[in-house]
């Protein structure tokens, strides 16, 4: 049978500066009037909890917000949320803030719609059918959870993040308002634009998507390389070269912070119909143990998985070197591609992402056990288009420590 692929992204996706203005249309278009929103204390103090919520006071929308959002959250707050909405039996979920806080709002819109616990659904494609509506505001420039198909969560007993991934999960509706990211302090900025990077860079040099096989009775949202992927992940990695430092040491740069709004975006649509491979399989152990940010952990470790790739993807490695615009036209391939990492770790270096896993307090003792956790997250491993045994992400470990 030939080979096909498909591409899935939000229902629908509004961008641009003041695009957050649209949410009480956008809520009505769905016919929700009782909204559950999904913040945190950050983004309370920075007020955009109230600037977004302000146009629906002139509304008949009924509003309860849930600000305990976290970081990297857990699972146990996953379930706190779940429960304080049961009781306001919300019609649409509006998640607003970073990849955390979006999460938040796929997984309380699943379970409400789904009933159970949220631990039914972790996994591949383990969910039976729609999600209550979920409305995505982004507040950072990274993660493309607002238009992606999974939700992130941490599994602090088993010092491991986990995630549920379902074409159910991608957000109704996507409200991309660069100006929601103004206010993200600089390492924020940082950390969550280099993960934007990652996805990009994860989905360009994934297995391709004729050669990724799955058996007929698994569900995967992954499909491996196609060309529309493409076209989003070599935009997205163009955007975070010329914008990121720029974002990073001038947030009050427009342009800049619309540049990497877009990147992060574009991101997401490669990502979550490619596929994510080694960089983040590898990151779920270290970002569990050592609690890093999921972007610094991921920006730490792309160039060391870039160099693994190279003999299978020199020619895109070699294309990422011009995308980030660093090379001349005479140069050879191997050479390029050398380019392309190189302007990777000097943009980590740059925006102050760690280069070495011991700068994140990781000890070599610790290595052999993220080696077994991360081999064993099949659906990411499959995605690499060289073949990979676990000797391999433990020698890729070690190199980064
Ligand atoms: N669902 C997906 O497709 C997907 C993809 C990648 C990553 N993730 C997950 O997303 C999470 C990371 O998300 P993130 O990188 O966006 O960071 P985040 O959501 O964890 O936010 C980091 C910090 O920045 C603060 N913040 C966010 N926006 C702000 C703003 N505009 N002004 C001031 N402070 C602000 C938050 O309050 C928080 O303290 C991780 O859990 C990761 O695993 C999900
Ligand atoms: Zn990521």
């Amino acid at each position: 049978m030939p080979a096909t692929w498909k591409f899935q992204s939000a229902g629908s996706l509004i961008f641009g500066p003041g695009a957050s203005e649209q949410l009480a249309a956008q809520a009505e278009l769905l016919g929700a009037s009782r909204l559950w929103l999904i913040a945190d204390q950050n983004l309370a103090q920075a007020g955009i909890v109230e600037r977004v919520l302000a146009p629906l006071k002139q509304t008949s929308h009924r509003v309860e917000s849930f600000l305990d959002g976290e970081p990297e959250p857990s699972i146990a707050t996953a379930e706190a949320c779940i429960k304080k909405a049961r009781a306001f039996a919300p019609d649409a979920v509006v998640g607003l803030g970073g990849g955390s806080n979006l999460d938040l709002a796929k997984i309380v819109a699943l379970v409400l719609a789904q009933g159970g616990t949220l631990r039914d659904y972790l996994g591949d494609c383990r969910v039976p059918g729609p999600t209550l509506p979920s409305i995505s505001l982004p507040t950072t420039a990274g993660t493309g959870s607002e238009v992606s198909c999974a939700a992130v969560l941490t599994d602090t007993e088993n010092h491991i993040k986990v995630s549920t991934l379902s074409p159910h999960l991608r957000p109704e509706v996507a409200l991309v308002d660069p100006l929601l990211t103004v206010s993200c302090p600089p390492k924020v900025t940082a950390d969550s634009g280099i993960d934007a990077l990652t996805h990009a860079i994860e989905a360009y040099l994934a297995v391709d998507n004729e050669k990724f096989s799955v058996s007929p009775d698994e569900k995967t949202v992954y499909q491996g390389r196609n060309p529309l992927g493409n076209l989003f992940a070599e935009r997205a990695i163009a955007l975070v070269a010329e914008h990121l430092p720029t974002a990073f040491e001038e947030p009050e740069n427009h342009a800049a912070r619309e540049g990497m709004a877009l990147a992060a975006t574009l991101g997401g649509l490669a990502f979550s119909n490619v596929g994510v491979g080694l960089v983040h399989a590898m990151e779920y152990p270290v970002g569990g143990a050592v609690h890093c940010s999921h972007g610094a952990g991921n920006g730490l470790l792309l160039p060391f998985v870039m160099r693994f790739l190279a003999e299978s993807r020199q020619a895109a490695l070699a294309e990422i070197a011009k995308l980030m615009q660093v090379i001349t036209t005479e140069s050879s391939e191997a050479e390029a591609a050398e380019s392309g990492i190189r302007a990777v770790e000097e943009l980590r270096a740059r925006i102050g992402i760690p280069e070495k896993l011991s700068d994140l307090g990781v000890t070599s003792e610790q290595l052999p056990g993220f080696a077994e956790k991360a081999f064993a997250i099949k659906r990411l491993m499959r995605m690499s288009p060289r073949p990979v045994v676990r000797q391999d992400i433990l020698n890729i470990y070690e190199a980064a420590l």
